[in-house]
C-alpha cells in the first residue's frame, strides 16, 4: 500500500501583509502534514499566493505600482511567513507563475470542449474584496451602501458580456456527491450550510471578466480574463503539473486528502471547484474543512477596525512554539477563538513550562543525578508502572479515528491529560526515597523517560522545534521520528548514553 497524503492552504490574497488568520490556517495545517509524515505517508504540502484579479489590481494601483511588481513584494512576505512559521510545505505557488496560466487554460479548454462554458451577459451585484458574486437575497443596505450580508463588504453593480459555466446542470451531481461521501465537507454543520445553498437553486457561474485585465487570458477570447475563483482554485493541480497529467505528482497525489479552509470560502470550495472538476471529468478532492475564525477581541479582524493581529510581533515576543502551540490547542477546531497575549501567557505556563517542560527537567535531573546520563537498566515493570503505560496506550488507539475526522483537540487534551499523570506518577513513586531500592528506582525513571519520548513525539506536528530538543535527549532525530513507536513501551534501550535538555519553556513571570 502506497500511503500518501496531499494537503493544501487556500492560497492567500497578496493585497496586504499576512494576518493572524492567515497564520493559524498555514498552522492547522502544518500540523497535519507533519503528523501524517512520521506516521509514515508521503507528504505534499503546499501552500501559495492569490495574485490575480481586480481586488489585486486595485490594491496595486492604490500603492501606485505595476500588480505584478506589487504582487512580488507582498508575496514574499507571505513566503517569509511560511519560514517564521516553521512550515513543512514542499511548494509554494503564485498564480502568475507560468506552470499555474497553463494549468488554468487547460482547465478552461477542457470545460469549453465539454459545453460547459457559454457566452452571455452578466449582470449583478459583485463584491470586489471577496470576489464574488452575490444574488439579490444576499445583500443588505447599511448607510448608504449595499453590503454582502454574510461578509459586509461592499458590493457593486456590474454588467458586462461574460462566459458562464453551467453550474445550474451540476446541482443534482453535486447533491449526489455530498451523500455519496458524507464526510466530503467538515464540519459537520458547515456541511448542512453547503447542501442547503444548493439545493435551493444553482445559476449558471459567471466565469470571466472583460472590464479589467489583471488575469490569466480566456484562450479563445483575449478580451476576457478568467474569473479570479476558477483560476485560484486551480492552484491546487497547477502545483502537481497538471499540465502533464501523466507527471508523477499529479498522478500520485490528485486528489488532495484535503483543503484546509476558513469558513468565508466555502462556497467557493465545496461547491464550485467540485463542480468544475466533475464537469471537466476530474475527480474532486476528498475533503474540504471550513475552520472558524480567530477574533481579536471578540471581533472580527479587519483594516478598518486596526485590531489586526500581527504573528510576527506575536512570535517575537513568546517564540514561535508556544504560537503554535496556543492555536492548536485552545482554538476549538472548526469554530471560532481568540487570543490574547493574557491567554497566550498562561498557556504557555501552564501546559508548556509547567506541566511538559517541567516534567522533562526534573526527570531528566533527577537521572543525572542518581542514575547518570544513560537509560536505567534493572527494570522491572510493576503494577503502578502498567497502569499508567497502559492508561496511555489504551486512549492513544481511540486517536487514530478522532484525528481523521480532523479533532484536533481530542489530540491535544490527550497529551495534556498524560502531561499531568506523568507529573504525578513521579510524584507519587517517589524515585527519591528509593534511593536504596535501584531497581524501584531505575524502573520509575524509565517509565518517566519513556513517556516523555511518547510525548515528546506526539508533540512533533505543534511544536516541532521545542520536541526535536526533547527528543535529542534520546538522540532521536528529525528522520527517525516514527509515531508507530510510541506503542512501543521497551524502545529505549539500558545503558544507552543519553543527553542533558535544555531549557524548553521559559515561565512567564508579570509582576
Ligand atoms: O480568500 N481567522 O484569500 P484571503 C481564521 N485568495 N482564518 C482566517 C482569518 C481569520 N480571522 N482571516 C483569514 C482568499 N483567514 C483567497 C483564497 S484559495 C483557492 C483562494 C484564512 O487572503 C482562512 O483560511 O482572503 C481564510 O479562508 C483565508 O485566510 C482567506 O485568505
Ligand atoms: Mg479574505
Amino acid at each position: 500500500m502506497n500511503k500518501k497524503f496531499y494537503i493544501t492552504t487556500p492560497i492567500y490574497y497578496p493585497s496586504a501583509k499576512p494576518h493572524m488568520g492567515h497564520a493559524y490556517s498555514s498552522i492547522v495545517s502544518d500540523f497535519f502534514a507533519r503528523l501524517k509524515k512520521i506516521q509514515g505517508y508521503e507528504v505534499f504540502f503546499l501552500t501559495g499566493t492569490d495574485e490575480h484579479g481586480q481586488k489585486i489590481q486595485r490594491a496595486a494601483l492604490q500603492k501606485n505600482k505595476e500588480p505584478l511588481k506589487f504582487c512580488d513584494e507582498i508575496s514574499k512576505t507571505f513566503k517569509d511567513l511560511s519560514k517564521i512559521l516553521n512550515l513543512s510545505n514542499n511548494d509554494f505557488i503564485r498564480t502568475t507563475e507560468n506552470r499555474h496560466k497553463e494549468s488554468v487554460q487547460k482547465l478552461w479548454k477542457i470545460l469549453e470542449s465539454k459545453k460547459e462554458i457559454y457566452l452571455s451577459k452578466y449582470s449583478g451585484w459583485y463584491s470586489v474584496s471577496d470576489e464574488a458574486f452575490y444574488n439579490e437575497d444576499e445583500i443588505e443596505e447599511d448607510d448608504g451602501f449595499k453590503k454582502s450580508k454574510s461578509s459586509g463588504s461592499k458590493v457593486e453593480w456590474v454588467e458586462e458580456e461574460s462566459f458562464f459555466f453551467k453550474l445550474s446542470k451540476w446541482q443534482e451531481p453535486l447533491l449526489k456527491f455530498y451523500k455519496d461521501n458524507p464526510e466530503f465537507i467538515l464540519p459537520e454543520a458547515r456541511k448542512n450550510e453547503v447542501i442547503s445553498f444548493v439545493e435551493s437553486g444553482l445559476k449558471d457561474l459567471s466565469i470571466s471578466r472583460k472590464s479589467f485585465t489583471w488575469g490569466v487570458k480566456v484562450p479563445s477570447n483575449d478580451k476576457h480574463v478568467i474569473y479570479v475563483w476558477l483560476d485560484a482554485l486551480t492552484n491546487y493541480i497547477s502545483a502537481l503539473n497538471y499540465t502533464d497529467e501523466n507527471n508523477e505528482l499529479y498522478k500520485k497525489f490528485w486528489p488532495a486528502d484535503i483543503h484546509i479552509i476558513g469558513k468565508d470560502i466555502l462556497r467557493f470550495h465545496a461547491v464550485y471547484w467540485p463542480a468544475f472538476l466533475l464537469a471537466a471529468g476530474i475527480k474532486p478532492p476528498k475533503r474540504i474543512y471550513g475552520h472558524g475564525w480567530i477574533l481579536s477581541g471578540d471581533e472580527k479582524m479587519s483594516k478598518s477596525k486596526g485590531n489586526i493581529l500581527d504573528p510576527i510581533e506575536i512570535i517575537e515576543k513568546y517564540g514561535l512554539d508556544p504560537l503554535r502551540y496556543y492555536l492548536l490547542k485552545e482554538v476549538s477546531f472548526g469554530n471560532d477563538g481568540n487570543i490574547s497575549n493574557e491567554k497566550l501567557e498562561s498557556c504557555i505556563n501552564s501546559d508548556l513550562a509547567n506541566n511538559y517542560g517541567n516534567l522533562c527537567q526534573r526527570v531528566l535531573s533527577f537521572c543525572e543525578k542518581n542514575i547518570g546520563l544513560k537509560i536505567p537498566n534493572l527494570v522491572e515493570f510493576k503494577n503502578e508502572d502498567l497502569n499508567i503505560l497502559e492508561n496511555f496506550e489504551n486512549n492513544f488507539r481511540s486517536l487514530n479515528l478522532n484525528i481523521d475526522k480532523q479533532n484536533i483537540n481530542f489530540y491535544l487534551n490527550f497529551i495534556v491529560e498524560q502531561l499531568f499523570k506523568a507529573n504525578k506518577y513521579f510524584n507519587d513513586q517517589e524515585p527519591w526515597k528509593k534511593k536504596n531500592d535501584k531497581k524501584r528506582m531505575n524502573t520509575i525513571v524509565y517509565v518517566s523517560l519513556e513517556i516523555i519520548r511518547k510525548i515528546s513525539i506526539m508533540l512533533y506536528p505543534i511544536i516541532p522545534e521545542s520536541s526535536l530538543k526533547a527528543l535529542k535527549i534520546f538522540n532521536i532525530l528529525e528522520k527517525d521520528i516514527e509515531f508507530a513507536s510510541i506503542l512501543d513501551n521497551e524502545y529505549l534501550l539500558p545503558e544507552t548514553k543519553i543527553n542533558k535538555i535544555e531549557i524548553l519553556f521559559n515561565k512567564i513571570k508579570n509582576d
